[in-house]
């Protein structure tokens, strides 16, 4: 026998007796998009390198150390998308979606690639549900994102979730504040390691979200950006935080909420799981006010957030959430003897086009095995067609759980109305 080949480090498989799970997910997070009035966008599973460069930003670890690269046929650096606002600002560019009018509001479901150390919660390739407002500076579209999310984790029943918000300032307040941060890390350069060495001249907010414990702990004495905001950033978000506390949601500030990704401005905010381990964040987001202007555009505020629907699926199971299963097979057709086969075959078929799950046996079964089969498939009634039944024309459906059975001809229609 040839060797098996398994799946690459960092990635799973979703198997058909889970999937109902992630189709229970996605159609709630779909619904409440809508409801919020986000349309739903598509995009392509790799970009040019140079997207994410700029777009994510050549400091953080996602460009610097995860993405998946590679050279195509043609000479051009390709990426695996590390992730979908690079990509929903560039199309929202190139397809000129703000000639229709702004703001823009869109949603995605789509899969990620970030070559990270795997552990639980954590993938190579990973699934996000995002949604992204773009054209809007206020403060009522911040406060709109954040209750979207709030609306979701309420539908799916989800409890035990912290929502914390940050301000990390505009391009007016951020020099003095990151002089100040500069000032501090340099008094304890030599702790740093040395990705944090380098973002010290660079970029000293990315020692702030930097994964080492050394930098973590040093990071904590670290000054707050809060008190560094200017009045229009200070306004924007105790704005954002009076809407909150009228919408009744919840958050707590935390001045150490600075994100993994270069782009943000002014908000940012995480909704945490208490009940998860390491990986506890199951969504991120803020505002990215200068990312369009970055990637070409006149400039146009922006801002959204992703959620890992793994993890989601994680916090679920965790809590118990029960997810019902989608009703398996109505009808097991059992063929007994060979002049069943093709009638069988065409009822099963006629049953299907009348939106009835029939099922049938097709491996050639013994009528024993059939009806173990249909037990398996958890078929709500059967009906036995062998010579028989065929000369007169009907036959019984027994209702597999209480044994009761009812006469019905061996015509689709009838089948249909004895069984649904
Ligand atoms: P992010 O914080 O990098 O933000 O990712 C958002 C969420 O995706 C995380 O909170 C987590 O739930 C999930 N996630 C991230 N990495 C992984 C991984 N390796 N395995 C499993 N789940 C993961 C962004 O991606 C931004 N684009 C969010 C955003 C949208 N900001 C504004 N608009």
């Amino acid at each position: 026998m040839a060797d098996l080949i398994t799946k690459p480090k960092g990635t799973y498989d979703v198997l058909p007796s889970e999937s109902y799970r992630w189709q229970y997910l996605e159609s709630v997070l779909r619904e409440a998009a809508s409801d919020f009035g986000y349309k739903e966008i598509r995009f392509p599973t790799f970009e040019y390198t140079e997207l994410f460069i700029r777009g994510v930003g050549d400091t953080t670890d996602v460009v610097q150390k995860e993405m998946f690269t590679f050279t195509d046929r043609g000479g051009r650096s390709i990426t695996l998308r590390p992730e979908g606002t690079a990509s929903v600002v560039r199309s929202f560019l190139e397809n000129s979606l703000y000639g229709a009018g702004l703001p823009v509001k869109c949603f995605y479901i789509a899969p990620n690639f970030r070559g990270e150390q795997p552990q639980a919660g954590r993938y190579r390739e990973f699934y996000q549900f995002g949604v992204e407002y773009l054209g809007s500076p206020c403060p009522s579209a911040d406060a709109e994102v954040i209750s979207l999310y709030a609306t979701i984790l309420d539908r799916l029943g989800v409890r035990n979730t912290q929502l914390t918000i940050n301000s990390i300032g505009c391009p007016e307040c951020r020099p003095k504040f990151h002089a100040a941060l500069r000032a501090f890390f340099e008094s304890r350069q030599a702790e740093l390691c040395p990705t944090c060495l380098d973002r010290l001249s660079r970029n000293p907010l990315r020692i702030l979200d930097c994964k080492s414990p050394i930098c973590q702990k040093i990071a904590e004495g670290a000054p707050s950006c809060l008190d560094h905001l200017c009045p229009d950033c200070h306004e924007h978000i105790e704005k954002t935080k009076e809407m909150l506390t009228a919408m009744g949601i919840a958050f707590i500030v935390n001045p150490g909420i600075v994100r993994g990704l270069d782009y943000y401005t002014r908000t940012v905010f995480e909704f945490i799981s208490t009940d998860l381990g390491a990986q506890s964040t199951i969504c991120g987001g803020g505002r990215y006010d200068g990312l369009i202007e970055t990637l070409g555009g006149q400039p146009t505020p922006g801002l959204g957030f992703a959620s890992g629907l793994e993890r989601l699926l994680m916090v679920m199971d965790a809590q118990g959430i029960e997810i019902s299963k989608p009703e398996g097979c109505r009808i097991f057709l059992a063929a007994l003897g060979e002049a069943a086969e093709v009638p069988v075959q065409k009822l099963v078929y006629e049953l299907r086009k009348l939106g009835v799950r029939a099922e049938r046996d097709t491996t050639g079964r013994g009528l024993k095995a059939q009806m173990k089969y249909a037990d398996r498939l958890g078929a709500v009634y059967s009906m036995v067609i062998g010579d028989n039944e065929l000369t007169a024309g009907k036959s019984n459906i027994k209702n597999m759980s209480t044994g009761g059975v009812i006469e019905c001809t061996l015509t689709a229609e009838d089948i249909k109305n004895a069984v649904m």
